[in-house]
């Protein structure tokens, strides 16, 4: 096994530190964030920090990174209180991954790509057109970090739509079936395969 201890890691160069650092961790989830100023201007940005927070109520947990720039998917967020979360199908990586440039807050990402958009009735937040799952989330707080100035935000799903041939019979997403990918590090995108599905794990008693 390569071994990095703390002080290696802290001399690698940016890249290769952010490279290893981001793959460590794992598959993560990969979300095409939808948003809109108050001006009207649509936004899309990938995210690849969205977890799970609860199911009752139904919270996600988004990390942003430091508001020393501008951040046009938080500002939109904070002001009017909604965005969209819209899972990547497998054809849709080059484009969602292109949303990660950073464009003016006047230029869409969604004029820059082949993603369209979808709107729904009552929200006024973009969604990803053929995204395999889209939530329509509130945005209901942040708190923040300060080990890094990160921040972690907490949104509310309001409403949630799944292509029905990933649906199951007792609401489990089958994410494969919908050709959903996940990211590894920061620029890999990944498909994947279902092995099994256990049941709910009991103590032994032997
Ligand atoms: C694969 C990938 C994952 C990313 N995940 C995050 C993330 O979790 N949090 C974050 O703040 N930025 C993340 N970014 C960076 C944003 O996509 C990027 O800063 C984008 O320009 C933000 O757009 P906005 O200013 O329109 O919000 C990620 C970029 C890539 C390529």
């Amino acid at each position: 096994m390569e071994h990095f201890s703390k002080r290696e890691i802290d001399q690698l160069s940016k890249i290769y530190k952010l490279n290893l650092i981001n793959s460590a961790t794992g598959y993560k989830s990969a979300q095409l964030v939808g948003s809109i100023s108050p001006e009207g201007n649509e936004n899309l940005a990938v995210f690849s920090s969205i977890v799970h927070l609860g199911s009752d109520p139904a919270l996600i947990g988004m990390i942003l990174r430091p508001t020393t720039v501008p951040r046009h998917t938080y500002s939109n967020m904070k002001s009017t209180g909604v965005f969209t979360l819209n899972a990547i199908h497998e054809s849709q990586i080059e484009d969602a991954h292109h949303t990660s440039a950073s464009y003016p807050e006047s230029i869409s990402e969604f004029d820059k790509t082949q993603l369209e958009v979808e709107k729904k009735e009552n929200f006024i937040a973009p969604f990803v057109k053929d995204a395999p799952i889209q939530m329509a989330c509130n945005y209901v707080n942040e708190y923040h970090i300060k080990e890094n100035n990160t921040l972690l935000i907490v949104g509310s799903i309001e409403d949630l739509y799944v292509k029905e041939s990933m649906l199951l019979e007792d609401g489990w997403i089958q994410l494969d079936l919908g050709g959903v990918v996940s990211i590894n590090g920061l620029d890999g995108y990944a498909k994947t395969k279902l092995i099994e599905r256990f049941p709910y794990a009991r103590p032994k008693n032997d």
